[in-house]
């Protein structure tokens, strides 16, 4: 008998398999694919206090080995994604992790608190923004910027509570411990890559932000090493991000000493990716006589 649970701070999760922030929407056109309740879970697209309409020119742009996005966390806001999307969520048998963005730790503490009062299994805290009151550098550079506003969410913050880390950060393993020491219950990571793209035919960047988020199979390798670095320095449930195309990937992140994963780029070229990826998982511990996830987790 396979059992490929996993508990990560006080929440069941049925599979490792949760779909990544940005990539599955809040789950309504994916359930015409599938039974969203076969996911592991899945990480809300990044919310933010009011709506946001998102970035104007090209949003995606594909490159070998990956896509770029820049989609300026276009969302509903807060508000009607409790009120609109969140009802549609909780009937689905999945563990729903709500992944919050801010430009201040104000918004990301009042978004938190809004949260606090819905059926939300979890949130995510997705530090790779903006903040606006340090001139525009991204929360999850510098470890005393992170610990701060974890620290502050920490205070309000009634759910689990996942970090996500940037890959941005200037030194990652030193990133993590201080967000585990200002209260993250686990950490995901990574974020997208901050990348470039050049159209020499108008010799104008491909994006109106010149540069843009990196995600897909090009960034596996380096993302696997960073979650091998900081699974090895920290005692909190990691989620591995970055690549996973197959179930084979899902293993390597395993191996490497993540407790689940998510899946993002996988998204946009099989809407089924996550599905196939979960019964992959199965078929291999079944084939290798493996009995739980927990056997393999951090063998390197
Ligand atoms: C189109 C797109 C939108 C994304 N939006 C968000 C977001 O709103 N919040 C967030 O934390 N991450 C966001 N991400 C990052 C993904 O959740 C994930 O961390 C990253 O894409 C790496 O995983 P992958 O290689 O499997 O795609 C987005 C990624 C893509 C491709």
């Amino acid at each position: 008998m396979i059992d490929t649970k996993v508990n990560i701070a006080g929440v069941e999760f049925k599979n490792p398999v949760i779909a990544a922030s940005g990539t599955f929407g809040f789950g309504r056109e994916f359930s015409e694919y599938f039974p969203i309740s076969k996911l592991g879970g899945l990480s809300t697209k990044g919310l933010t206090l009011r709506q946001r309409e998102g970035n104007k020119g090209v949003r995606i742009h594909e490159t070998t080995g990956g896509i770029m996005n820049s989609i300026g966390l276009q969302n509903p806001g807060i508000d009607a994604f409790i009120e609109e999307e969140l009802p549609f969520l909780n009937s689905q048998d999945t563990v729903i992790i709500a992944n919050v963005s801010g430009n201040t730790i104000e918004e990301y503490v009042i978004s938190v608190e809004k949260l606090n009062q819905t059926e939300i299994d979890m949130i995510e805290l997705n530090i790779s923004c903006p903040n606006v009151k340090e001139g525009g550098i991204s929360f999850g550079t510098k470890a005393e910027i992170a610990s701060n506003v974890v620290t502050q969410v920490r205070k309000v913050c009634q759910k689990s509570l996942i970090v996500k880390l940037s890959p941005s950060a200037e030194n990652m393993v030193e990133m993590a411990e201080s967000c585990v020491e200002a209260g993250a219950d686990a950490l995901s990571l990574v974020n997208t890559f901050p990348a470039l793209a050049i159209d020499i035919s108008k010799k104008k960047a491909i994006f109106d932000n010149i540069t843009a988020g990196l995600s897909g199979p090009c960034i596996k390798p380096i993302a696997l090493r960073m979650v091998y670095e900081v699974s090895k320095a920290v005692d909190v449930p990691i989620i591995g991000i970055g690549g996973i195309m197959d179930y084979r990937d899902v293993i390597e992140y395993i191996m490497a000493g993540a407790w689940a994963v998510q899946v993002g780029t996988a998204n946009f070229i099989n809407p089924n990716a996550c599905a196939e990826i979960i019964e992959g998982i199965e078929e291999y511990l079944q084939k290798e006589g493996i009995s739980t996830l927990e056997e393999i987790r951090g063998i390197i």
